[in-house]
């Protein structure tokens, strides 16, 4: 096997992939398996986090990983339907493996995750090419999909389930650089967002067990990482209650986190408690649910990072009300307010989402301004894009016209770009505790790596002998739109 092969690829892909396109071949397992599994990713965090527990799931059953496409038997793709852009990048993806398809009719193509879910068995009678079809909730029965479809029957499990969590199954690290790792803590969403496919393609809200994702950050951690970030799709709404019943049934007892009910702001901090080294990230918080508690344990902790993604949507109350976001434009300012006052330091970033129905121009307006005065350090822009069974879908018209749409997206996003550029610039002259993550993309001669703000810096290497993973002190020389440019102190 060739030595490259090992390396970590693509490695912060995971921060594009949160706007939805993106996908992410993998390391290798240097255990030699009789057969292999190629997988791609697309979509958010979560379901580059759910691709490292199939991973996980398939190297039990025997398959080993592959990053060449041609030798594996198994072929899947973990997809998104957030957008409709991301399904056609997945149906784009699907048509270029039939060439592969018709050169070894025996290796198998699978389709995972939302996609899976939103589309069930239709999908195998529309891309012929399919055998298998699971959704993000029954990753567990893929041995036995597969050994049907292997017997030539074509296999769908989307069942949803109101209590898998895979809290069991120690993820495979895929696409890590071996320094950040992702931590599923929780699946699903229960707020019906107007606009979100998630709910119907994830299903119901549940929380894992706090043992086992303090198991998994501090393996992680003894392995050499140096930040986890605690996943979901809303985790303020993390919300662990033990079931005391099978304690009383069979007189087992459990250690104490699995015995107390424990929220987000809890888990934060039990996760921070592993070590000051390992730095705690976290995504992604519902404006309507962070609370002060939450706030409270991000200020206490020097190792909880200064960052809130913080999704903003629309800048008014009455597209707001239509997107069922349960929050005005005036209390999501008052949040703003209330982070900048506990957490002086903090980072917010948000998603935006351009020409929902019925926005009017000054309801565009209504969002730029909202920007300005948030002063977000970061966002991902969206058009509207119009998905099949959610509520929007049913209640309204999708009627802004994509000209208008594009247009009111490109207003957004060079407004984020000015913000940017002036949120980085406060940064000059000040200096910031930096995790090192690798090179920089131009120059070996430079380190790349992150302040607790989660903002980009890159800065010359010097003398010490520093290597990724290693924390360094630096001080903000320079600076572009999205990257801050440093000198070690
Ligand atoms: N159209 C456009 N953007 C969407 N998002 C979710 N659903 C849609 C949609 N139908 C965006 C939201 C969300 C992010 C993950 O994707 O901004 O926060
Ligand atoms: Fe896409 Fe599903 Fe992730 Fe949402 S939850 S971003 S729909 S993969």
């Amino acid at each position: 096997m060739e030595a490259t092969l090992l390396q970590p690829f693509l490695e912060k892909k995971h921060d594009e992939s949160r706007q939805g396109e993106a996908f992410a071949p993998f390391q290798e397992d240097p255990i030699p398996y009789k057969k292999h599994f190629y997988i791609e990713s697309y979509g958010c965090q979560m379901n580059f986090a759910d691709s490292e527990i199939v991973a996980s799931i398939l190297k039990e059953a025997g398959f080993g990983a592959t990053r060449n496409i041609e030798i594996a038997d198994l072929i899947l793709l973990n997809t998104c339907s957030i957008r409709e852009k991301a399904e056609q990048t997945v149906r784009k993806r699907l048509t270029e493996f039939k060439k592969l398809k018709k050169a070894k009719p025996s290796t198998l193509v699978g389709v995972l995750g939302c996609m899976a879910a939103r589309l069930k068995s239709r999908f195998l009678e529309e891309e012929k090419l399919v055998d298998l079809v699971v959704g993000p909730d029954a990753y567990r029965t893929l041995p036995q999909l597969i050994s049907e479809a292997d017997g030539g029957q074509r296999s769908v499990n989307v069942l949803l389930s109101r209590e898998e969590t895979y809290a069991d199954i120690a993820p495979v690290r895929l696409n890590s650089n071996g320094i950040s790792g992702f931590v599923s803590i929780m699946r699903g969403c229960n707020n019906m967002c107007s606009f979100c496919v998630v709910p119907f393609t994830r299903g119901r809200e549940r929380s894992r067990a706090p043992q086992s994702i303090y198991d998994e950050c501090q393996d992680l951690f003894r392995e050499g990482f140096k930040e986890v970030t605690l996943l979901g799709q809303n985790v303020d709404s993390y919300h662990w209650m033990p079931d005391l019943s099978i304690e009383e049934k069979t007189g087992i007892t459990k250690d104490h986190y699995n015995r107390q009910p424990v929220n987000f702001a809890q888990l934060l901090e039990i996760v921070a408690l592993i070590s000051p080294e390992l730095r705690v990230r976290f995504s992604t918080s519902h404006p309507k649910d962070i609370t002060d508690a939450v706030l409270h344990t991000i200020a206490r902790h020097e190792n909880i990072c200064k960052y809130i993604h913080l999704p903003l949507q629309s800048g008014s109350t009455r597209v707001l009300q239509l997107m069922n976001r349960s929050y005005t434009r005036e209390w999501y300012m008052a949040k703003v307010e209330r982070i900048r006052e506990l957490i002086p330091e903090c980072g917010i970033s948000s998603d935006i989402i351009a020409g929902f129905c019925t926005e009017t121009e000054e309801e565009h307006q209504d969002t730029l301004s909202m920007m300005s005065l948030a002063k977000f350090d970061l966002s991902y822009m969206f058009f509207y894009s119009e998905r099949p069974g959610t509520l929007a879908q049913r209640r309204y018209e999708d009627d802004i016209p994509l000209a208008v749409k594009k247009r009111r997206l490109q207003e957004i996003v060079d407004l984020q770009g000015r913000l940017s550029h002036e949120s980085n610039k406060r940064d000059l002259g000040k200096s910031f505790k930096v995790l090192i993550e690798g090179n920089s993309k131009k120059s070996d001669q430079q380190w790349m790596g992150r302040t607790s703000q989660n903002k980009v810096i890159v800065f010359p290497k010097n003398e010490q002998q520093l290597q990724p993973g290693d924390y360094a002190w630096v001080q903000v020389k320079e600076c572009t739109q999205a990257t801050l440019i440093g000198s070690i102190l």
